[in-house]
């Protein structure tokens, strides 16, 4: 074996040590009340970017969460990747349903529990470590090394094109690198070329001025709870197609050829499902699972309140009713357009006995880029050093808002070469990290980087 995978091996109890604490720092981006723990986290990355011999290693203040940016470029006449990942994580509630505290990483079974542990923390050190090895056993790295990591990809990365388009030729490369996607199973490694896109809204709607006795008032006056019931229900006719007029137009068709393919992914759609343990599966009619969440677009009420919903029963008419309203959007839909849309139809459902207010949270557009680049070849290579099975290519459901960027205003080919499983529990309670995908995973990506050395 060589002296590099000999490293990587013996090193991993240390691996899972050092991610061990970075997930202690609970860097929930979303919550004002962790503004000092993301920078904390910020600094804490830029600390291990350094005690690993990055040549530079800052954090950058935005007007939202510090971005961290870390280099090494020792390899003149090698091909530049630039590595992004994030460091912020979603918030850990409902907390009694950890079986232990989000922020004390706990391995068992093989799995290491954590808010963050897959995504993205546990999938960002798997770089760390890579690079660790490399300069342990080879006194720097085969390639050069620009590293981006950013405090803000759970809530939009409304900071980072700024970051990115002004320092546009100091991060110039030649492929981007990023960890945030899953596997199709613990044997069978994935490329991902194709994201879908997000428009994340949030609906209120006002009925009295302020909540009233439901008997002294029930009957008299709209409920805003159950008109924003109701609003809901129509947005999804019985086949499961959204009903917002236009949502549709940009939508691409899926073609006879797409749907062969899809047919022919190693997807198990049996552990898929049984990962989520619904009694049956649900989605739009005409559509394979595999369709609906990687080709199709959808909807889906996030949260929603109002009134009362402590313990026992009190008999209230509430005045304010919410909901939390996200759309997952596929090529070439524009969120900024759907928004539009999907507004002006709310306020046509709203009956004049409500006041229904929408705003725009985030948007992040839908990505898709050509599986056949041959930059992924690097990634197939690195790849084959690792697992039996050759990489599938896949579309995945959820959305990292900066790979369009990455796309159109730096113009560069993607490698999304992610680890996640269909069990990690992924912004739940209870997220894991497989540790064979821990230790795969960076094994895959230190053999990337000197796949990338000869390209
Ligand atoms: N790592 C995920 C994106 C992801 C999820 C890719 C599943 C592939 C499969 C990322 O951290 C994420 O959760 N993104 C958010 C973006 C949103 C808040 C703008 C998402 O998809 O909800
Ligand atoms: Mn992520
Ligand atoms: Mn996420």
């Amino acid at each position: 074996m060589d002296a590099l995978s000999r490293y990587l091996d013996e090193n991993q109890d240390r691996f899972v040590a050092n991610l061990g604490e970075a997930l202690r720092i609970p860097s929930v981006s979303a919550q004002p009340e962790h503004q000092q723990d993301v920078k904390r986290c910020a600094e804490h990355l830029a600390d291990r970017l350094r005690a690993l011999g990055m040549t530079r290693a800052d954090v950058v203040p935005t007007s939202g969460h510090p971005i961290v940016y870390g280099e090494w470029l020792g390899a003149p006449g090698k091909p530049t990747a630039l590595l992004y990942g994030h460091y912020d994580v979603q918030p850990p509630e409902p907390l009694e349903l950890w079986k232990t505290p989000p922020f004390e990483p706990t391995v068992r079974d093989g799995k290491l529990f954590a808010r963050g542990a897959v995504d993205d923390k546990g999938q960002v050190f798997m770089h760390l470590n890579a690079i660790e090895a490399h300069m342990k056993i080879h006194g720097g790295l085969p390639i050069n090394l620009k590293v981006v990591i950013e405090g803000e990809e759970e809530v939009g990365s409304d900071n980072l094109e700024k970051f990115l388009v002004e320092r546009r030729s100091e991060l110039d490369a030649d492929v981007i690198v990023v960890s945030d996607t899953a596997m199709l199973g613990p044997d069978q490694p994935a490329l991902c070329y194709a994201l879908r896109g997000i428009l994340y809204t949030e609906i209120e709607v006002q009925g009295p001025a302020g909540d009233l006795h439901s008997g002294h008032y029930g009957g008299a006056v709209a409920n805003p709870a159950n008109v924003l019931s109701a609003m809901i229900a129509a947005l999804k006719d019985g086949d499961g197609r959204i009903t917002v007029p236009g949502f549709y137009d940009k939508v691409r068709k899926v073609t006879a050829a797409d749907r062969e393919m899809y047919r022919n992914l190693p997807f198990d759609e049996a552990t898929y499902l049984a990962a989520a343990g619904p009694p049956e599966p649900a989605g739009e009619k005409g559509y394979t699972t595999l369709e609906r969440i990687t080709v199709r677009p959808t909807l889906d009420v996030n949260g929603i309140w109002g009134g009362y919903t402590g313990p026992g029963a009190k008999t209230v008419l509430p005045g304010l009713a919410h909901a939390k309203v996200s759309m997952r959007l596929v090529p070439d839909q524009d969120p900024d357009e759907i928004f539009e849309r999907f507004e002006a139809y709310l306020h046509k459902l709203a009956p004049s006995s409500v006041r229904a207010r929408v705003t725009n949270h985030h948007t992040a557009l839908p990505f898709i880029m050509d599986p056949a680049h041959p930059m992924l070849d690097a990634a197939r290579r690195a790849l084959a050093r690792v697992w039996s099975k050759p990489p599938a290519m896949v579309r995945e459901g959820g959305s990292i808002p900066v790979m369009t960027t990455f796309q159109r205003t730096h113009g560069l080919p993607c490698i999304l070469m992610g680890f996640g499983l269909d069990d990690d529990q992924v912004h739940a309670p209870n997220e894991k990290f497989s540790l064979s995908s821990y230790f795969g995973g960076t094994k895959s990506v230190a053999f990337l980087y000197e796949e990338l050395s000869r390209t």
